[in-house]
């Protein structure tokens, strides 16, 4: 017989054994799902059955990744659930065909997926390759669906109700080692060969392989059977769980327990008809369209770094960090572990001795590495009290106290040991770059790199080019932040730049609310409805209200000392003097009980006004939510965001904006331009001229248009 190629399988087959190898192996770089994925393998599996003599198929694939789960651009352009249901049924026809062959084992040599992951799902037995580079999950739950090629059904058939909903809700992706724990794959090889030997012998002692499911009298693994009380008791707590994670927020979520509910007390082919609809539905809602198109399409044009500036080569080599404090330790951290040759200054002893406990402490983490790999790392950084160590530095990330005298001070007295064409980075959360700049005698070799905290987990970087940031220095930047792999948006320069003021903006009426009166649970709760990562008052405490007081303070340089005036600026004023710091100091807006966070602090209400007539779940919700999206706003008019895909990646990534909402501008979007610029109008009579929508808004509300298409 000759071999098979179509558009995404290869087909060799062995008669000695009778095994047939499928190789997925699309044009292109990976292996996605679509309709050329779908009639691949369709063809594949006819061209296998048809062979004399087959006791068994082997898939695995011909790319990097075994398959990175479905064609987001074809799920993205369809609006149409009926097709979608079509496409899904499929997907299931050819799954339920390899069930019922010969056997069927997957040799996962690379990533599996969601799609690909459910592909996997269906054959009769999994080997994967025990490298540490493959993640295993199904993370679909992240894009505002669910996985919809059986692994709602397969998976707790598989695992277990409890283990699969921890998955499937979570969206977790995991490593060799720990998917063979959980019993997502049954075997781990050490090589490709050895990969191919143990399929290929997993179907020489299984000729007559079935999947539990299709067998009789099947039971369900993990201890919980369905249609019994502890499984109803188990869906409660699950239902209930999952709505105080998202409030009703994340759709995704709570359709995912009910799939595996519904379907669990089913046949399994009517349990997939279920997550087939389930996964339509999502599928066309504004949520899926609004999370795909900023977390996978605008994500990957911001981490290609599309339409900004580019050299190759960063020309960087050794960087010094000034200021081993909280962010100066993550930053030597992340740098030496990309690397770079890092000094890490600061004038307190102490404070170099506990950043670079720190950075040990993160090297010790990487356990993928050996010890000589994990030495290597921490030989690269020095810590330091002198100057001298910092001579010849190609890049400075100056993270010292955040004051523009201190600031000024330490560029001028480091700067000259730079080397030639080395690069001036501060991270300072809010301060315009034109302002530190003064300071500098390389103002082109200028710029505000913002990390977030903690830097080692926090993906995004906002670069910050000043009026004298030369494009040379910028292009550096973003080469030096492709390399720390940090998905980086670039903004101009303005105090707070574009992350920091938007934060801002939702704290501070988290706290305004709190002080006309609104109750700080409804306050809390009202933003986990609208799907903010971190409730505003919850968050103000882990930022600590010391930090708070001293950004509005700054703040009130630049913005004009009114702002001091608002009864939510003056109840954090208050709290903080009287010791209430937040998370820090046991004791903020919340209680606390050896660090850990209690209830809502009762003593507030005597910092409040009485309750105003007019408050409830939609009053706050739409305040904390339109005092974001004004001052995103105001950000567009004053020309600080340079991209609308920045707004939302940055917003998103940067500082836990609701991220079914697709992000700030996305979000106006939805509200209608001209229904929100109504809102805010009123808003900014009733509450103040935060409120007072941006111009670009107006223009675009009369003009009908959008930020994105549909
Ligand atoms: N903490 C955050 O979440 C966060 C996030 C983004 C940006 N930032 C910004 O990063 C900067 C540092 O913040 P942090 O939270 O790490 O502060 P930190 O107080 O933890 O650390 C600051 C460190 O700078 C040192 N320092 C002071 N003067 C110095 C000098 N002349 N030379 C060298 N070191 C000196 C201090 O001893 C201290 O160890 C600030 O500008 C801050 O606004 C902070």
């Amino acid at each position: 017989m000759e071999n098979l190629t179509n558009p995404a399988f290869r087909g060799t087959f062995d008669p000695a054994d009778g095994v047939a190898v499928l190789t997925f192996q699309m044009e292109g770089r990976a292996n996605k799902l679509n309709q050329v994925a779908l009639e691949g393998l369709s063809g594949a599996l006819d061209w296998a059955y048809a062979l004399p003599g087959l006791k068994g198929i082997v898939l695995t694939s011909g790319h990097r990744d075994f398959c990175v789960g479905a064609d987001l651009e074809m799920i993205q352009a369809e609006r149409d659930p009926a097709r979608i249901f079509e496409a899904v049924k499929l997907f299931h026809g050819l799954h339920r065909k390899m069930e019922k062959g010969v056997p069927v084992v997957a040799a996962i040599n690379g990533s599996a997926l969601g799609g690909g992951l459910e592909l996997a799902l269906a054959c009769h037995h999994r080997v994967c390759l025990a490298d540490a580079r493959i993640q295993l999950g199904l993370p679909e739950v992240m894009l505002g669906v669910l996985p919809g090629g059986g692994g709602t059904q397969r998976l707790p058939r598989m695992i277990g109700i409890q283990a699969a909903l921890e998955l499937l809700t979570t969206g977790a992706q995991l490593r060799p080692d720990k998917a063979k724990a959980k019993g997502l794959v049954d075997e781990l090889a050490d090589t490709p060969e050895a990969l191919l030997a143990a399929s290929r012998a997993w179907i020489a002692a299984n000729p007559k392989a079935k999947q539990p499911w299709d067998k009789k009298g099947f039971v369900w693994p993990g201890g919980v059977q369905p249609g019994t009380p502890d499984a109803r008791n188990l869906f409660l707590a699950g239902c209930a769980m999952a709505y105080k994670r998202t409030a009703g927020a994340f759709p995704a979520i709570e359709s995912i327990v009910a799939c595996v509910q519904e379907g669990a007390g089913l046949t399994f082919d009517r349990a997939l008809e279920v997550e087939g609809r389930r996964f339509a539905a999502l599928v066309v809602s504004d949520v899926a369209k609004d999370m795909i198109r900023t977390l996978f399409f605008h994500k990957q044009a911001a981490d290609k770094q599309e339409g900004l500036p580019r050299v190759e080569d960063h020309g960087i080599r050794k960087v010094t960090i000034l200021g081993a404090g909280m962010m100066g330790a993550g930053l030597a951290f992340v740098c030496a572990k990309t690397g770079f040759e890092v000094v890490l200054k600061d004038i307190a002893a102490d404070a170099v001795e506990r950043g670079l406990a720190h950075v040990h402490q993160q090297i010790g983490k990487l356990k993928h590495l050996d010890d000589a790999g994990r030495k290597a790392i921490a030989d690269r950084v020095t810590g330091t009290l002198e100057l001298e160590p910092c001579r010849g530095s190609d890049l400075v990330i100056e993270a010292v106290v955040e004051n523009t005298r201190v600031k000024h001070a330490v560029t001028r007295e480091t700067e000259p040991l730079l080397a030639p064409n080395g690069i001036w980075a501060s991270n300072t959360s809010a301060i315009p770059i034109d302002d530190l700049v003064k300071a500098s005698a390389h103002p082109d070799r200028f710029i505000g790199l913002h990390f977030f905290s903690p830097v080692e987990k926090m993906p995004l970087l906002e670069i910050i080019a000043g009026a004298a940031t030369s494009d040379d220095t910028l292009a550096r930047c973003l080469a030096f932040g492709r390399a720390i792999k940090k998905t980086c948006i670039v903004v101009n320069d303005g105090y707070g730049f574009y992350t920091s003021r938007t934060f801002s903006a939702y704290i501070v009426e988290g706290a305004q609310l709190v002080a006309e009166g609104h109750d700080p649970r409804l306050v809390e709760w009202a933003a986990k409805t609208a799907g903010m990562v971190v409730p505003p008052l919850q968050v103000f405490d882990e930022v600590s209200l010391n930090l708070g007081k001293h950004a509005i303070e700054q703040g009130a340089e630049y913005k004009g000392a009114e702002i001091l005036e608002a009864p939510g600026v003056k109840l954090v004023f208050a709290l903080a003097a009287a010791g209430r710091l937040g998370k820090i100091a046991n004791a903020g807006f919340y209680e606390y009980a050896d660090g850990k966070r209690k209830g809502l602090w009762s003593g507030l209400s005597e910092y409040a006004a009485a309750t105003p007539e007019v408050t409830g779940l939609d009053v706050i919700r739409q305040r904390l939510m339109l005092a974001q999206i004004a001052e995103v706003g105001r950000c567009l008019d004053e020309g600080i965001l340079r991209q609308h895909r920045d707004a939302e990646v940055g917003a998103i990534l940067g500082i836990g904006f609701a991220p079914n909402a697709g992000g700030p501008l996305a979000y106006a979007d939805r509200y209608g331009l001209p229904a929100l610029v109504r809102d805010l109008d009123a808003l900014a009579e009733s509450c103040g001229d935060r409120f007072r929508p941006a111009e670009t808004f107006r223009r675009m509300a009369a003009a009908g248009e959008r930020f994105f298409e549909v």
